[in-house]
């Protein structure tokens, strides 16, 4: 089949990461006889370099042409890059926003997976991993405090800043509903996350969340507050299926949960919208301080082309073979700098994606 795959490379290790990924992408079509057609297109630090805004209309009219589009990073060091002596809304991260919101990907899905043969770089004790786990957050990405009004002002010397979290009943039954879909695929068990304690729009959260429940009666609900849920994730993440949360809370908890599986490298993420269309890209961030030394670890930007496939494209077999090539690599030893550990083969950047794309 024919595919056209929208390509941000981005900032940072972005284009490092980025390139890895198409090695493995290309070994799929070469082994499966699939054609993929990439588009160039600019996002973040790259677009201001370019046209002087992070997101023009160009990119996401671009992006809409596309079955998918991968992504690695945006953004650049706050303390010395120029992007951040523009105004917050012309930076990088802007951009990011600004095409989540364009493409209307409103359910962002972060897979927290612990390797067996990364329990080592797991900085949980074994007690606590025991059988492991296998958890997926999913995110609400396109509402909340994200988006809401903010302004700062000052009044008699003093200055001001308030930000606004707004959900929509269905801003909340949209995101609900692909948790519990996912969760009927798995293991069965939604854990909604909240702070319906404190506030309205958790509240909110709560009531739309029971009533979305009622449609599944297969999938067992429990709410949690996210304070108690921080704790949870490295008390006992194991107890954990999907997650599901409001776009803030989802931000923080995503990243702890990333770093209970060992390194924020290996994680992979999808952001949805209603049709198959997604735009998929690592949790972590672009790592401005080891961009350039072919450092970085793809795996985060291989697997979340494996999502790629599996969620937009519909090539789960060839999604299998990713995630096994993936496998692979790990358990005969090789390792890039952030999973490193004794006994191991440590591997560059390029070398971590040409071992990959082999095994495919
Ligand atoms: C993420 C990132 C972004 C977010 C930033 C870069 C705006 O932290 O994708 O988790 O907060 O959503
Ligand atoms: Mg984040």
């Amino acid at each position: 089949m024919q595919y056209r795959i929208g390509l941000i490379h981005g900032d940072g290790i972005g284009p490092e990461i980025v390139g890895e990924a198409q090695k493995v992408l290309d070994a799929v079509c070469g082994k499966y006889g699939h054609t993929f057609e990439y588009v160039r297109l600019l996002l973040g630090g790259a677009s201001i370099d370019a046209n002087g805004v992070p997101l023009t209309e160009e990119t996401v009219a671009e992006a809409k042409q596309c079955d998918a589009v991968l992504m690695g990073s945006i953004g650049g060091d706050a303390a010395t890059s120029p992007w951040y002596k523009l105004e917050p809304s012309k930076r990088p991260e802007a951009g990011l926003l600004g095409i989540r919101k364009a493409l209307n990907l409103f359910a962002n899905l972060r897979p927290a997976y612990l390797y067996d043969e990364l329990r080592e770089a797991c900085p949980l004790k074994n007690e606590v991993i025991g059988e492991g786990f296998d958890m997926i957050i999913v995110r609400e990405l396109t509402g909340g405090l994200y988006f809401g009004e903010r302004k700062t002002t000052e009044e008699d010397g003093v200055r001001k800043a308030v930000d606004t979290l707004v959900y929509s009943e269905e801003e909340i039954r949209r995101v609900a509903r692909k948790a519990f879909e996912i969760a009927g695929k798995r293991r069965k068990k939604v854990t909604s996350v909240d702070k319906a304690n404190v506030l309205d729009s958790s509240r909110l959260w709560r009531t739309v969340v029971e009533e979305v429940a009622e449609e599944y009666p297969d999938i067992a609900l429990e709410h949690m507050l996210v304070d108690n849920c921080a704790m949870q994730l490295v008390r006992d993440p194991g107890q954990f299926d999907v997650i599901l949360t409001e776009n803030m809370f989802g931000d923080i908890l995503s990243d702890e949960a990333s770093m209970v599986t060992g390194s924020i490298g290996m994680l992979s993420s999808a952001s949805l919208n209603e049709t198959k269309f997604g735009l998929y890209e690592p949790s972590h961030g672009s790592a401005p301080d080891i961009a350039g030394k072919n450092l970085a670890n793809p795996i985060a930007t291989i697997l979340s082309a494996a999502m790629m496939l599996r969620y937009s494209l519909d090539l789960d077999r060839e999604a299998d073979a990713v995630e096994d090539a993936v496998r692979k690599v790990l358990a005969e030893g090789y390792r890039t700098g952030d999973i490193m550990s004794e006994g191991c083969q440590r591997v560059s950047t390029t070398e971590m994606g040409t071992l990959i794309a082999e095994r495919i």
